[in-house]
C-alpha cells in the first residue's frame, strides 16, 4: 500500500488567527503575548557590524560559519559556561528552527538502522515535526512534575529506536531549568543507549540563574543548539549555531553544503558582534526579569498562576480552579485584547496551561493587566 501523502497541519499560531482578530478590536489593541518574537531593540554593536558588512557581501558565504563566527561562537561558550571548545567544533545555522526541522533527516541518513525521535512531551512543536518531515517516529517523554523530562518512563523498545533524544532547558513554553545534575544525567542516558542528544539551549541566557549546557558532560554523541534570536533581540536576522560532537559537526556541516543552508555574511558579522557582547544581555534579562515580575503581581490575584519554572521569558499559566482548558483560557484573555498561546499546541499533556511570552514592552504589558482587572478576570 503506498504510503499517505503528507498534508501540512496548520501552523500552531494560524490557528490563533480568531483570537487575534477579536483581541484585535478591544480598545487599546491587541497585546499579543502568543509569540517569542523579541521587541526589544537591535543591540547597536549589531547594526554596526551589519552595515559594515554589507557591501563586501558579493560572494557565497561559508555554511560552516566563517572562521570568526565559529571563533565567536566557542569564546561565547567559553564566557557562558567555561567550557573550552575548539572553534572547529561550531557549525551555523539559520536561525536554529530549519535546524531544528532538518536534523532528524539528516541524523538518519547516517544512521538508518534508528527510526525514533524522542522529545518532551510539552515542547516546540518544531521537535515533532523534524521527526515527521523525515518519516520518522516522533516519541514523546512525559514530563514530571517540576516539567523536566522522565526518561525512567521510555520503554526499552523505543530506546533502542531512537536516534535522538531532544532536550530543551530553559524550557519552552515551561520556563523549567533543569539542575546541572539532570542535564548531566540526561546525557548519561543517551550516551548509554546511542542515542544522539540534541540540547536546544537557545534560552541559556534568560535562565532565571545560572545556565547550565549538555556540553559540561563533554561533547561525545551532543549537539548543543544555540541562538541569537532572543539572547540579542536577532530573531529577523536568523541567526544561531550547534556546537559538540566534532564529528557530527563535521558530518552536519558537509550536508548542509550540499543543501545549500548559508547564513548570509553580513548577518554572519552582525552575529559575530553580538555573540562578543554581554552588556546588552543583561540590559536584556533584567527586561524580562522585571515584565515577569509585574504580570506575575497583577494575574496571580485575577486567578491565573504560574507553575512552570522560572526562566523569565515565559509564563506558563493555569487558572486557579482549574474549570477551564487552555483554549477556553486563551479565549478569555482574547476578549480582554491579549492574545497567549494555549497550552495544547506545545502537545495534549500542556492542554490545561497557556503560555503567555514576556516579549510586550512593560506599558502594553500594564494595559492588558488593567483591561483584565476591569473585566473581573483572567
Ligand atoms: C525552544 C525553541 N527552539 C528553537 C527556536 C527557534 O528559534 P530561532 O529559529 O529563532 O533560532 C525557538 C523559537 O521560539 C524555540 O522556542
Amino acid at each position: 500500500m503506498a504510503a499517505a501523502p503528507f498534508v501540512p497541519p496548520p501552523y500552531p499560531h494560524d490557528r490563533l488567527d480568531a483570537f487575534r482578530r477579536l483581541a484585535s478590536v478591544v480598545p487599546g489593541g491587541i497585546v499579543d503575548c502568543s509569540i517569542g518574537n523579541p521587541v526589544d531593540p537591535v543591540p547597536e554593536p549589531v547594526l554596526a557590524a551589519l552595515t559594515a558588512a554589507a557591501p563586501h557581501a558579493t560572494g557565497y558565504p561559508a555554511t560552516i560559519g566563517s572562521p570568526e563566527f565559529r571563533a565567536g561562537g566557542a569564546a561565547w561558550i567559553g564566557r557562558r559556561f567555561g567550557l573550552d571548545l575548539d572553534p572547529e567544533a561550531v557549525l551555523a545555522s539559520v536561525g536554529t528552527k530549519e535546524f531544528v526541522a532538518s536534523l532528524p533527516r539528516m541524523l538518519h541518513l547516517r544512521n538508518p538502522g534508528r527510526d525514533t525521535v524522542l522529545y518532551p512531551a510539552i515542547s516546540y512543536p518544531t521537535y515533532a515535526m523534524g521527526a515527521e518531515l523525515a518519516g520518522l517516529r516522533a516519541v514523546p517523554v512525559p514530563l514530571d512534575a517540576d516539567w523536566h523530562l522522565d526518561l525512567s518512563r521510555v520503554t526499552a523498545a523505543d530506546s533502542d529506536r531512537a536516534l535522538m533524544l531532544w532536550t530543551n532547558e530553559p524550557g519552552n513554553p515551561t520556563a523549567a531549568v533543569a539542575p546541572a545534575d539532570a542535564v548531566a544525567g540526561a546525557v548519561a542516558w543517551a550516551r548509554e543507549r546511542r542515542i544522539i542528544l540534541a540540547a536546544d539551549e537557545c534560552y541559556a541566557e534568560f535562565s532565571g540563574g545560572e545556565p547550565s549546557t549538555a556540553l559540561a558532560s563533554g561533547s561525545d554523541g551532543v549537539l548543543a543548539v544555540h541562538s541569537l534570536s532572543k539572547r540579542s533581540n536577532m530573531a529577523g536576522f536568523r541567526a544561531g549555531f550547534v556546537a559538540g560532537d566534532p564529528d557530527l559537526v563535521r558530518y552536519l556541516g558537509e550536508v548542509r553544503k550540499h543543501a545549500g543552508m548559508m547564513m548570509p555574511a553580513p548577518i554572519q558579522a552582525a552575529a559575530v558582534a553580538a555573540l562578543a557582547d554581554d552588556a546588552h544581555v543583561a540590559t536584556q534579562r533584567r527586561r524580562y526579569v522585571e515584565r515577569r515580575e509585574l504580570m506575575l503581581d497583577g494575574l496571580t490575584p485575577l486567578g491565573l498562576v504560574h507553575d512552570g519554572g522560572p526562566a523569565p521569558f515565559y509564563l506558563w499559566l493555569r487558572s486557579e480552579d482549574q474549570v477551564d482548558d487552555g483554549w477556553e483560557v486563551a479565549a478569555r484573555l482574547a476578549e480582554a485584547g491579549t492574545l497567549v498561546a494555549p497550552g495544547g499546541l506545545y502537545g495534549p499533556a500542556g492542554a490545561d496551561h497557556v503560555r503567555l511570552a514576556l516579549t510586550q514592552p512593560n506599558e502594553r504589558l500594564e494595559l492588558a493587566l488593567t483591561r483584565l482587572a476591569a473585566a473581573g478576570h483572567a
